[in-house]
């Protein structure tokens, strides 16, 4: 059995700041440039038992512009999944078509790190379950970095909602301790971890005042199955916790308003705030592309990751 490839990216407790900032500098070079295609003839396999549209279409849109051909199982429909296959097995039969990369979304019960253990092709996490989605807390920092002129150091993120379900907060406070911006929390109490040392706002308000970066989560309905449905009454999360004309009418010009997506509208922001001069939402995505192409193409040669 081989080991995992050093060029894997499960989740990015062992990276380092340098390595991190050489991502995001590849990724600005790629957005100013066009690569030509360095991997033509060679196959990635995008294999997302999870739904996804960002992640998946910016993947394949990386690939594309590497001369990658993505080979894409979406869900179960139409795969031997149907029959009953597991998702290990899917894998491994997946990576016994020699892909030059496997790039995976999954839900917890799939142990990412061990089936990434028994390849020995770059694996690279597209989001698993509640444990991390490295890929998009590496286009947040990338997004506040660009923004910033080249630096996220000291920048204030605040986490706003269903941070006990969020992939997207397990990364970032991975990524936190590496490049040295700071986190805090605001959200309901069945929303927040029981512990963790973050610092926590009850109030919004109070909240948006101490951030430079404003980051609503999606309220995940679909992972609430453990709580009852009276803890989560929207119209009571939007009126508390929600990003609105109100709550940002008076904060600073240089604030950013990040989403990771997809937004439940008027949940968690209003249409006012989704698309306020400060909200980086599209840009986000539009970085998505870039810090994913970077990551492949770090992941085939000699790259920083
Ligand atoms: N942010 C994110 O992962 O979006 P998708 O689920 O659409 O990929």
């Amino acid at each position: 059995m081989s080991s995992r490839s050093q060029k894997s990216l499960i989740d990015l407790k062992t990276r380092s700041a340098s390595q991190i900032l050489d991502l995001f500098s590849l990724a600005k070079n790629i957005s100013k440039a066009a690569i030509a295609p360095k991997f033509s003839g060679q196959t990635a396999a995008l294999v997302f038992f999870e739904a996804s549209t960002r992640t998946r279409l910016s993947f394949e849109t990386a690939c594309a512009r590497l001369g990658l051909h993505p080979l894409i199982l979406s869900g179960k429909a139409g795969t031997s999944l149907e029959k009953g296959e597991t998702a290990e097995d899917t894998l491994l039969n997946v990576a016994a078509m020699k892909p030059s990369v496997l790039i995976v979304r999954s839900d917890d019960s799939l142990d990412q790190e061990k089936i990434s253990s028994q390849l020995d092709m770059p694996f690279l996490n597209a989001g698993w379950g509640k444990r991390g989605h490295p890929t998009q807390a590496l286009l947040d920092a990338y997004t506040i970095w660009n923004r910033r002129g080249g630096c996220i150091e000291g920048e204030k993120v605040l986490i706003i909602g269903d941070v006990v379900h969020s992939r997207v907060a397990a990364s970032h406070f991975e990524l936190a301790k590496i490049l040295n911006y700071e986190v805090a929390l605001c959200g309901p109490k069945e929303f927040l971890p029981a512990s963790g040392g973050a610092k926590v706002f009850t109030d919004l308000k109070e909240a948006l005042k101490w951030c430079t970066c404003a980051m609503a989560l999606r309220v995940q309905n679909e992972r609430h199955i453990s709580l009852s449905t009276e803890k989560l009454p929207s119209e009571n999360y939007s009126l508390h916790f929600g990003l609105n004309r109100e709550n940002i009418a008076g904060l600073g010009k240089d604030i950013l308003i990040l989403h990771p997506g997809p937004v439940n509208h008027g949940i968690e922001i209003d249409e006012v705030a989704y698309h306020d001069s400060r909200s980086v939402i599209l840009e986000q995505v539009t970085n998505g592309v870039l810090i994913r192409q970077a990551l492949i193409q770090s992941a085939l040669t000699e790259g920083v990751l």
